[in-house]
């Protein structure tokens, strides 16, 4: 598919350093855009930043048709720009598409579109240490019409923001057992704006309390440990990996998914299994040194220090020797090219 690239008379890049600001507040000059109508995608190009016009009557604006991915682009040692497993977020994303009846969006206009826009705006690209280009994919519902059906109209887009990491500092969870993020049969595994907006509520609450963040467990008994606001989680126990398996509930990770396997090649073993609070009370009790972090492209991996289950908090090992340090090294190596990419996960620009 052929499409126009509209150059903005004057790029306006202002970021120097990453650091001080806000995530995802701070767009690059450039986004593309593409119409789906009449069964097919048309119109697609990359145009300046602007707002969109869309009817009020928007589908995706009243019944949540909404869908997107979060991907990240480095800067590597050797001066090329990599987009990291773009074929895995891709493929997410068809899924995500799948769940919400959705049109699938080409795989080349998917890449040739994000590849085209990264270069353009190359000049955003973050030097420091632990910061990226942000690239934000996602399609929604354009549809005027309020009567409650699948849109016909949508729109697809990406934009980038320049990005550090999500989370500066170690966090504070508690582990939520009033609220439920998903369940068996529902949106879960479907990265939906539905699911984000869905769990504002118990995370304010959770942030009124003094936590940064929620632990979901699962919606039936809240026993299991689902994953946490905005990542997947895992822990380091006894010189093992532990993370929840992918049930119906719980979003497939691609950061989730790169250190398991990382993780595996170093020679750590590695469980994807249920992972019971009940479990993890007793380590806790025991004594048991225990690292838990959570996992996301926003967040990388992100330390957790304090986790509370019920009415207790526990403190999890954050030392600098803890072995979540050494998987985010072996991750974030691999990405900017310091290490050999023998899964052919780096796109290179
Ligand atoms: C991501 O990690 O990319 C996400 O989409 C999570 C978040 C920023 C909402």
């Amino acid at each position: 598919m052929e499409f126009n690239i509209a150059i903005t008379a004057l790029p306006e890049r202002v970021v120097t350093d990453t650091r001080s600001l806000p995530f995802g507040k701070v767009p690059t000059d450039h986004m593309f855009i593409a119409e789906y109508k009449d069964g097919k995608w048309t119109d697609a190009r990359i145009t300046p930043f602007q707002d969109l016009n869309i009817s009020p009557l928007a589908i995706g604006l009243h019944y949540g048709q909404t869908v997107f991915e979060g991907m990240k682009a480095f800067s590597m040692e050797d001066g090329k720009i990599n987009i990291f497993r773009m074929q895995k977020h891709y493929e997410r994303f068809c899924k995500s598409l799948d769940r919400m009846c959705m049109p699938r969006v080409p795989q080349n206009l998917f890449n040739e579109a994000m590849h085209q826009l990264v270069h353009l705006d190359s000049g955003w690209m973050p030097g420091e240490a632990e910061s990226s280009l942000y690239i934000r994919p996602f399609m929604i519902a354009t549809e005027g019409r309020i009567g409650v059906k699948i849109a016909e109209e949508y729109l697809f887009m990406i934009v980038c923001s320049p990005a550090y990491q999500y989370y500066t500092a170690p966090l504070k969870v508690k582990v939520e057992t009033t609220y439920s993020r998903a369940a068996d049969g529902g949106t879960g595994t479907a990265k939906c704006g539905g699911n984000y907006g869905g769990a504002f509520y118990p995370t304010q609450l959770a942030r009124e309390q003094g936590f940064d963040q929620v632990i979901w467990t699962d919606a039936r008994n809240h026993e299991l440990i689902e994953e946490s606001g905005t990542m997947n989680v895992m822990f380091y126990i006894n010189d093992t990996l532990i993370t929840p398996a992918l049930s119906g509930s719980i979003l497939d990770g691609v950061t989730r998914s790169s250190l398991l396997d990382i993780a595996r090649e170093a020679g750590i073993k590695v469980e994807e299994r249920q992972v019971s609070v009940a479990e993890l009370k007793e380590a806790f009790e025991a004594g048991t040194r225990i690292e838990a972090f959570g996992a996301g492209t926003a967040a990388v991996v992100a330390p957790i220090e304090i986790i509370a289950i019920g009415d207790k908090s526990y403190s999890c090992y954050i030392q600098a020797d803890a072995a979540m340090y050494r998987l985010k090294t072996m991750l974030n190596d691999l990405r900017i090219g310091k290490t050999p990419d023998n899964h052919s996960w780096n796109y290179i620009v």
